[in-house]
């Protein structure tokens, strides 16, 4: 598929679960533009603090810590300081932990460069919270991805049994409603739909359909 302009930075934000991972990852290979999650960037720092024992209210050492780390995304991998943590950023602990070291302004204001960063060659997929509303305001593409909670519960469940972690439906949907809570309520960039974004309910839609509907916005 051609793409109107190059570069074309396409924007996906939505709560956790919402399927904006995978989505964003196969939009970013059919299209040869680039991948950000963001929200690995929080979960590296988030698992990098647990590791150090900073709590997550501290905002000086977190954002010091930021500046101390060497973070890198190579193709599915995440490595910390040369070491791969793939997995272990993707616990039910950091989930909860990047989510409240993500209500810190400061913090998020020192990952702004990092992030835009990725936005280069032919253009990029980026997803998270605040790519379409604060991050990258000026998209050509903003899309909104939502689920139910129940929906996006039992996708959360079935990738972290596939990846050999114990975990039970029932605490993962705590999780998930009480990180929603956070993301949606905090002062400092809450997730929330830009007024240009075209909103798509995934409860009733698979993979591809979802992406061949992001790719026919495109058009
Ligand atoms: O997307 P993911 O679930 O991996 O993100 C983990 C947490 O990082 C989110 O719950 C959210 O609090 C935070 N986050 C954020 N802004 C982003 C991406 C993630 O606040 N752009």
């Amino acid at each position: 598929m051609k793409l109107p302009k190059i570069p074309y930075l396409i924007a996906i934000d939505g709560p956790a679960g919402s399927g904006k991972g995978t989505i964003a990852k196969l939009i970013s290979k059919k299209l040869s533009l680039n991948y950000l999650d963001s929200g690995a960037i929080y979960r590296v720092i988030a698992f990098s603090a647990i590791i150090n024992n900073i709590p997550s209210d501290q905002v000086l050492k977190l954002t010091s810590l930021v500046g101390s780390i060497n973070m890198k995304f190579e193709g599915e991998d995440v490595l910390l300081n040369n070491k791969v943590i793939t997995d272990k950023i993707r616990t039910p602990e950091v989930s909860k932990f990047s989510s409240e070291i993500a209500v810190h302004s400061k913090l998020r204001d020192e990952i702004l460069n990092l992030q835009r960063s990725f936005y280069r060659g032919n253009g990029l997929v980026a997803e998270g919270r605040d790519m379409t509303t604060v991050v990258f305001v000026n998209a050509d593409l903003k899309v909104y991805l939502d689920a139910s909670p129940h929906k996006r519960a039992n996708r959360r469940y079935k990738q972290l049994i596939l990846k050999g972690n114990n975990v039970n439906i029932q605490e993962l949907t705590c999780e998930i409603k009480a990180r929603d809570k956070r993301d949606t309520e905090r002062k400092a960039s809450p997730l929330k739909i830009a007024d240009e974004a075209k909103i798509l309910n995934t409860d009733d839609l698979t993979i591809g359909q979802t992406v061949d509907k992001i790719l026919t916005f495109i058009n």
